[in-house]
C-alpha cells in the first residue's frame, strides 16, 4: 500500500493506493464512524458493490445507483441526493462516498459539502482521470443547462482510496481521457517522463501524478494563483471538446490543445525547430492523433465565450521548457496572431 498525505489550507487527508479494496475497511474507520451512503453509476455498482460491501461490514451502509454519463451531475440528481440522506436520517456525523469517476465524484463531494453545513465525503476513484486528477484538491460541482461546473465549491475529501483493480477493465475512451491529463503532467514536472507514459497504466506513475496533483493543492488549494497551470492544454481542449459536440474524449481534446499551446509558446518566446520538437516529442508519447479539424476562427470563438476570455484577454498556460510552465494573460488580438 502506498500513502500520500495531502496537506491541503482546509483539511489534511490520505490518498491511498492500494491493488484492491482490502483495506478500504481500516482506512474508512480511521476516518470517521458514522453511517455511510455508498453512491455508484450503473456501471461501477456491478463492479464494485460487492467488494466494497464486504470491506465495510462494520459500518451502516446505504446504496443509491446513478445512470453513468455527464447528464448525471445535475441539480436534479444533487436535490434527490440531499432528500435520500434527509429521508434516511443522515446528521452530520455520517458521510457519503463516490464510487465512479468524474461526475460521481464532483456531484457527491457538492452534496457533501452542502448537506447539513458539510458531512465526510470519501471518494473511491475509479476510472483513470478521477484517479489521477479530479478525486483529488476538492474541486466539487453540478452542471446547469447553460454551461458545465458553473455551481459548486471547493470541498476536500476525507479520504482518496485508489483500487488499482478498478482500472484494469476501462474502456479505450477512458484510458485516453487519463492520458490526455497525465502528459500534461509531464509538461508541468519532470517527474513524469515519456518513458513512465509508454509504460501504460502503473502504479508508478499514478503516484507521479497523484504527487505532483498534491504539491499544487497544496500551494494553491483554492485555485487563486499557481493551480491554474493544471489548466495547461484546456483553453484550447474545451473549445475542441465543445466543437466536436463532445465526440472526441476529453483526455483526447486536451493533448490537442497542448500541441496547440506548443505552437503558440515556441512563437511567443521566440523558439526554434529544435525546441519545438523537443516539446512534440515528449506529447507524441501518447500516440493520439493530434490535429485539429475546426478553423481557427471556430476555435476563436469558444475561445471568446469561454469564462476564461475576460476583458478581452484569455490565461493560458505557455511552456517554457518541459517541466516549466508560465500563465500568461494574453490579449485577443495578440492570441490571433500567434494560431
Ligand atoms: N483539475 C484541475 C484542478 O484540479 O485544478
Amino acid at each position: 500500500m502506498k500513502v500520500l498525505s495531502v496537506k491541503a489550507h482546509s483539511r489534511e487527508y490520505e490518498i491511498v493506493i492500494e491493488k484492491d479494496f482490502s483495506h478500504l475497511g481500516e482506512k474508512v474507520k480511521g476516518v470517521f464512524h458514522g453511517k455511510l451512503l455508498a453512491v455508484y453509476d450503473q456501471n461501477t455498482h456491478p463492479l464494485f458493490a460487492d467488494e466494497i460491501k464486504k470491506e465495510l461490514s462494520h459500518v451502516e451502509l446505504l446504496e443509491f445507483i446513478l445512470p453513468a454519463g455527464e447528464e448525471t451531475k445535475s441539480i436534479q440528481n444533487y436535490a434527490k441526493l440531499l432528500s435520500f440522506l434527509a429521508e434516511n436520517g443522515f446528521t452530520r456525523k455520517d458521510g457519503i462516498l463516490a464510487v465512479g469517476g468524474g461526475v460521481i465524484g464532483d456531484l457527491c463531494g457538492f452534496v457533501a459539502s452542502t448537506y447539513m453545513r458539510g458531512i465526510a465525503y470519501l471518494a473511491c476513484p475509479t476510472t483513470l482521470l478521477s484517479c489521477v486528477d479530479s478525486s483529488v484538491g476538492g474541486k466539487t460541482a453540478v452542471n446547469l443547462a447553460e454551461g458545465k461546473n458553473l455551481v459548486g465549491a471547493f470541498y476536500a475529501p476525507s479520504l482518496v482510496y485508489v483500487s488499482l483493480s478498478s482500472l484494469s477493465t476501462l474502456p479505450q475512451r477512458e484510458v485516453e481521457c487519463g492520458f490526455g491529463e497525465i502528459v500534461k503532467y509531464a509538461f508541468l514536472d519532470r517527474e513524469v517522463s515519456e518513458g513512465d507514459i509508454k509504460r501504460g497504466i502503473t502504479e508508478e506513475i499514478i503516484l507521479k501524478c497523484l504527487n505532483i496533483k498534491k504539491r499544487f493543492v497544496e500551494n494553491d488549494e483554492f485555485d487563486k494563483g499557481e493551480r491554474a497551470k493544471l489548466n495547461l492544454g484546456h483553453t484550447f481542449g474545451h473549445a475542441v471538446e465543445s466543437l466536436s459536440y463532445y465526440n472526441y474524449s476529453h483526455g483526447l481534446c486536451v493533448a490537442k490543445g497542448i500541441d496547440k499551446i506548443i505552437d503558440i509558446s515556441c512563437k511567443y518566446y521566440g523558439y526554434g525547430e529544435d525546441k519545438r520538437e523537443q516539446f512534440k516529442g515528449l506529447l507524441s508519447s501518447v500516440d493520439f492523433a493530434l490535429s485539429i479539424d475546426y478553423s481557427r476562427q471556430d476555435l476563436l470563438d469558444k475561445i471568446k465565450i469561454d469564462k476564461k476570455a475576460e476583458s478581452g484577454a484569455v490565461s493560458l498556460v505557455l511552456i517554457k521548457e518541459i517541466g516549466n510552465t508560465e500563465v500568461v494573460k494574453m490579449p485577443l488580438d495578440k492570441l490571433e496572431e500567434l494560431i
